[in-house]
């Protein structure tokens, strides 16, 4: 017999999709990835090459459970540079991605029973991450006319006594949303134990009255969970870093030297890369997103999805579908079996996202164009 918490786990819907989606594609069918979260450039060629020198240097030893220091002073110092924050490289803890920070995180605040709050919709792994470390999630619905933001006075109805904490996530997934300095600032003085704040999509932000801003800006009570996936096109080699509270780095690093014993030392090394030596790679990303991020808008609404707030952050449009659907996880594997476009069911984001699609502009703007062509045409059909 498995546990109860593995069989209570739900399934990365999304997954479930790109897994059906693969095997058409072995089928021979010309599949066009609107679903998956990752970005379709190539990492970066200085990171590939300092991942090379480094693997050629011999750099294939554990390191630091902690993380190399060169990468930990770089995190620190790109968060001063971004940010003016001063955090020293003995708050940072460097992980093999931003899900398994999450996870010694979870397994570090929580005791059997303690709540903590998340937005409905959510990123779909967050629940998951929670009641596996034994905790409870209490829900805050958050919608569409409130533009996907918390509201602040219902955190505050929904603490009790188990409430150990918030985690926030902007630039949003799947929303896109970006919260502003000001609501930033008014989370951060909620009456709270914690603040999770999952920055991964920092960097991928589209306006300029869109100065991204750090949860470390207005706390000290807050965890960072970041990673390298999304901005720095690293999804496969699975790099991430967590900063905390000096208290708790060392409870948090028993935990990953147990877990994970360290992060890929050459993996590492292409980090530090990442952060000095990319810039003009990530802005020429950030801008190709851009136009997309535009063209989709239109393009959606235009095939009269209704989207009432546009994504302003990361790589997602997500949209209200609900005059088409009311089972988006049925009406997302119809789409993909019937015309081979893959698109995230609402559903994945928790029950606030029943009706509603995510679709990723994370692919080239020819196949959004072909994608949304079929779509179009495939609605009109089954209408
Ligand atoms: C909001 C959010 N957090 C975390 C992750 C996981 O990131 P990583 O690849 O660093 O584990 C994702 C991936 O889709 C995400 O969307």
């Amino acid at each position: 017999m498995i546990t109860k918490r593995a069989d209570e786990t739900t399934s990365f819907i999304v997954m479930d999709i790109l897994e059906r989606a693969k095997e058409l594609e072995r089928e021979g069918k010309d599949v066009i990835h609107l679903e998956v979260g990752e970005p379709d450039f190539r990492t970066p060629e200085p990171i590939v090459e300092s991942a090379i020198k480094a693997l050629r240097d011999g750099e294939t030893s554990y390191t630091h459970s902690l993380g190399l220091l060169e990468l930990r002073e770089a995190i620190a110092e790109h968060y001063y540079n971004k940010y003016s924050v001063n955090i020293s490289p003995e708050q940072i803890l460097v992980s093999s991605g931003t899900s398994p920070a999450m996870l010694i995180t979870f397994h570090t605040l929580l005791e059997s029973g303690d709540k903590f709050i998340l937005s409905n919709p959510y990123y779909s792994c967050y629940p998951n991450f929670i009641i596996g470390a034994g905790g409870k999630v209490d829900y805050i619905d958050v919608s569409e006319e409130d533009g996907f933001e918390y509201d602040v006075d219902k955190i505050k109805r929904a603490i009790t006594p188990r409430t150990k904490g918030l985690l926030i996530n902007s630039p949003s997934n799947p929303t896109g949303i970006i919260y502003s300095k000001e609501k930033l600032n008014e989370i951060s003085n909620i009456p709270l134990q914690y603040i999770i704040s999952d920055e991964i999509y920092h960097g991928l932000s589209y306006s300029e009255d869109d100065r991204e801003h750090t949860i470390l800006e207005y706390c000290d009570h807050a965890i960072v969970v970041n990673g390298f996936s999304k901005t720095y096109a690293m999804t496969g080699w699975r790099l991430g870093y967590l900063i905390a509270p000096k208290n708790l780095i060392r409870p948090l690093q028993k935990l990953q030297q147990n877990y994970f014993i360290s992060a890929n030392s050459f993996v590492q090394r292409a980090g530090i890369t990442a952060l000095k030596n990319t810039e003009s790679y990530i802005k020429s990303m950030k801008d190709t997103y851009n136009i997309r991020r535009q063209y989709m808008i239109q393009r959606l609404k235009d095939m009269g999805f209704i989207l009432k707030v546009e994504p302003r952050g990361a790589f997602y449009v997500f949209v209200n579908a609900k005059q088409y659907t009311n089972n988006s996880k049925d009406f997302a594997f119809q789409i993909l079996n019937d015309i081979h476009v893959g698109i995230a069911p609402g559903i994945d984001f928790g029950s606030g996202g029943e009706g509603y699609l995510r679709f990723s502009y994370a692919n080239s703007q020819k196949n959004i164009e072909r994608a949304l062509k079929r779509l179009e045409v495939y609605l009109k059909k089954i209408n």
